[in-house]
């Protein structure tokens, strides 16, 4: 480029240069690139008015790059713009040379797959592109490059299959290792699902464990978990796909700017896989995937009945068809841990297609054990007791109950506040963190407070602190 200022320079040119953002490496021979740039500047050189400015502009599209050298000349003369490149072909006043510079450019050009032409700008000057394919690149936009292949959504990696436990006891102890606690009953249903291939429809109170299972279940099987939280509204462009209208639209204004394409390939680049936000469901099913996922549709009885049925297609299939792409299809389909809190009945046909398990309130024995898992700073009194004064809040008349969250904010809750035991004076203090209704507050706050941790001490065995 010192060359080109030079030349600039001497002729009183101003020559402004739009330099290529960093990471963008063009797919062709650079001393042939480098040949045909510097005549096209001293094109520009030659034919711009004495005083005005020519201007090189690199940009670059996901996989194209343009060069741009802009002059003011004052428009071109009539005729074919592509005679321009014609050999021996000259216009215009200043004859100089022979004609051939453009020759041999579209000639080196179109041997790296890549275009040169001209635009007129009546009255003002002329602009002279050469659009070239990008190289790959290294980093994030590299990965982006490769992925834009349309259909490459479509084609599959063979997932290396999780491995499932070889026994139930085997499940509860890997569970056990992610600190969930896992009975029986509930191990079984885990187990089966995993073996049958079946989604598991988890129902319970609120605070039993269900979005916490399938977490566990995920990192004790060492895959990943995706999870989709339910909503009243929840529609397809939020749980399955959406396009990236605003990507879409930098993308056209430059593959507009640039001329790259026909409307049918630019139709198809806009609407490939680049340009694709994949919301959890298309997440779970991408065949792309390694190691199948645990899915978590979390509170489903909060979705539309509507979702409730567009799922039951998906759970059938494990695919789904992309009218601009195509269909996409799990290789090796998730395990769907689906959960309600029964705030309404989730219909019969996808709970027929699940595995159903009810969690109940643990016993004083598993909720213990979840206190110990989760609350490691407690002293076993504390926890001891702290759960079963839980448990007696379970049977006592109460608007809302606590789940296991409650028993072990609160052991945490005691901990933090220097307490060894649970006390009369404990509970008044803390019962905000058990109990989150007002009349609820009202109602045990006080003596009942005191006559209930008598109960729950006798049952456990444990001394009364006072
Ligand atoms: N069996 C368990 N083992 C270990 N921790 C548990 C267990 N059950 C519940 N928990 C603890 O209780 C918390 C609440 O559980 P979780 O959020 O999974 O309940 P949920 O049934 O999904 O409740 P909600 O209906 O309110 O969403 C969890 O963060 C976890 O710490
Ligand atoms: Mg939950």
């Amino acid at each position: 480029m010192p060359a080109a200022r030079l030349a600039a320079n001497s002729k009183g040119i101003k020559l402004t240069l739009v330099p290529i953002e960093p990471g963008v490496s063009i797919n062709a021979d650079r001393r042939v690139l480098a040949a045909v740039v510097m005549n096209l500047l001293e094109n520009a050189f030659k034919f711009t008015r004495p005083r005005t400015t020519v201007r090189l502009q690199v940009c670059a599209s996901a996989d194209r790059v343009l060069i741009e050298v802009q002059d003011e000349c004052g428009g071109l003369p009539g005729g074919d713009i592509n005679d321009l490149f014609r050999p021996f072909e000259q216009r215009g006043a200043n004859r100089s040379g022979l004609g051939l510079g453009l020759a041999f450019s579209r000639v080196a050009i179109e041997a790296s797959a890549g275009r040169i032409y001209a635009r007129n700008l009546p009255n003002v000057g002329c602009v002279f592109a050469v659009n070239l394919p990008a190289r790959a690149r290294s980093g994030p936009r590299d990965r982006r490059l490769s992925a834009r292949r349309r259909g490459d959504i479509l084609r599959g990696i063979p997932p290396q299959s999780v491995p499932i436990p070889g026994s139930i006891s085997d499940l509860q102890k890997r569970l056990a290792g992610q600190h969930y606690v896992a009975d029986r009953g509930l191990a079984v249903s885990l187990f089966l699902a995993l073996r049958l291939k079946r989604p598991l429809f988890l129902e319970g109170e609120a605070g039993v464990g269900k979005t916490a299972l399938a977490g566990a279940t995920a990192a004790a099987l060492g895959t990943d978990l995706i999870r989709l939280q339910c909503y009243e509204g929840l529609d397809v462009s939020h749980a399955l796909y959406e396009w990236d209208y605003a990507r879409q639209l930098l993308e056209l204004r430059i593959l507009d700017a640039t001329h790259t394409l026909d409307r049918e390939s630019a139709r198809r680049e806009l609407y490939s896989e680049t340009f694709l936000i994949k919301r959890p469901l298309l997440q779970a099913i991408d065949p792309r995937r390694t190691r199948p996922a645990v899915l978590l549709i979390d509170e489903i009885d909060r979705a539309d009945e509507e979702f409730e049925g567009f799922l039951l297609e998906l759970l059938a299939e494990f695919q789904i068809t992309i009218p601009e792409l195509g269909t996409v299809r799990a290789t090796e389909p998730p395990l769907v841990v689906l959960t309600s809190n029964r705030t309404r009945e989730v219909h019969d046909a996808l709970k027929r297609r699940c595995l159903y398990h009810w969690i109940e309130y643990p016993s004083f024995e598993k909720e213990l054990a979840i206190v110990r898992e989760r609350a490691p700073g407690a002293s076993a009194r504390m926890a001891e007791q702290v759960t079963a004064m839980v448990q007696e809040l379970r049977r006592a008349d109460l608007y809302k109950v606590p789940g296991v969250s409650e028993t072990i904010d609160w052991v945490t809750a005691l901990v933090a506040l220097d307490r060894d035991a649970l006390t009369a004076d404990a509970i008044d203090e803390t019962l905000g963190v058990v109990l989150k209704a007002k009349e609820d507050l009202e109602a045990v706050r006080g003596p009942r407070a005191a006559e209930l941790l008598a109960r729950a001490t006798t049952r456990t065995d444990v001394a009364p602190s006072r």
